[in-house]
């Protein structure tokens, strides 16, 4: 696992999204086959997102041949419903870049049979040739996607009953009212994500300093999901200095000289 650190999150997203961009360019020039990335909502992507927008229109970047499945969408809340996954995600990103309608993917939150879905879902991942990034955050719990304390780090994409410290977190999306958040969700998986050749997690603020600590040099336990990305071998965490303030000076110290040495 690498840790990247930047002193701001405006520094950290932009270093990210110029990844994501060399990473579809670089696919690009050696293959027709399009691109797979899963992608992310909450508050932590958003000027990533906002920094491809300005790529997609300088002309830097295209989407078209870039296929995408978000990680997760909350269970019985309508699709127009402002908070939704697939608000979000065309809010932020899918309605200012040149992606086609039909290469997005994001979990159907309201299927009749949930099941069907997520193994539709896992089965769409699989067929479109599988990731080539994933890009993901994390929860103040160190939860990946919707991938709750005591999620098998086996897991893939299924129904999850949210903890209450999630919905007391999310209840800022909804007038701060925790009743209004729903009660589960659909997530891929831990091994889902780490099914992708590529793994990228953003993570800003103080808020998320213990889970980063977790698990960054925790042990590798269902309890902070996050830390099943020890066992991948190319997982990056890209952290504002707030994020990583409960690492050891040690740790700190190797990542920067790691990015110091290959020049990240
Ligand atoms: C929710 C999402 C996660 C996201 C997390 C953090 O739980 N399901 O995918 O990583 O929120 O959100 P934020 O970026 O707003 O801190």
């Amino acid at each position: 696992m690498k840790v990247i650190i930047r002193n701001s999150s405006k520094e950290a997203s932009v270093w990210t999204a110029h990844l994501i961009a060399d990473r579809i360019k670089a696919k690009a020039a050696v293959s027709d086959k399009p691109f797979v990335i899963g992608l992310c909502t909450g508050s932590t992507p958003i000027e990533t997102y906002a920094e491809l927008i300005r790529m997609v229109k300088a002309g830097e970047l295209s989407f078209k041949n870039v296929i995408s499945f978000n990680m997760d969408e909350y269970v019985g809340l309508p699709v127009e419903h402002p908070e939704s996954y697939h608000s979000f995600m065309h809010k932020y990103l899918f309605d200012q870049i040149d992606e086609k309608p039909e290469n997005i993917h994001i979990l159907d939150g309201n299927a009749k049979d949930i099941e069907a879905e997520c193994a539709a879902y896992e089965k769409a991942i699989v067929e479109a040739g599988g990731f080539d990034l994933f890009l993901g955050g994390v929860g103040e719990d160190g939860h990946i996607a919707f991938n709750e304390p005591f999620s098998s780090l086996e897991s893939r994409t299924r129904v999850i009953t949210l903890t209450q410290d999630t919905r007391e977190v999310n209840a800022r999306f909804f007038d701060g009212d925790f009743n209004k958040v729903p009660k589960q969700a659909l997530t891929v998986g831990v091994a889902t994500v780490l099914s992708s050749k590529e793994v990228v997690i953003l993570a800003f603020g103080s808020k998320k300093a213990r889970a980063i600590r977790d698990a960054v040099e925790g042990p590798m336990s269902h309890y902070c999901t996050l830390s099943g990305l020890q066992a991948h071998p190319n997982g990056v965490v890209v952290c504002d200095e707030a994020a990583i303030g409960e690492l050891k000076v040690n740790s700190y110290r190797y990542f920067k000289a790691v990015e110091e040495a290959e020049n990240l």
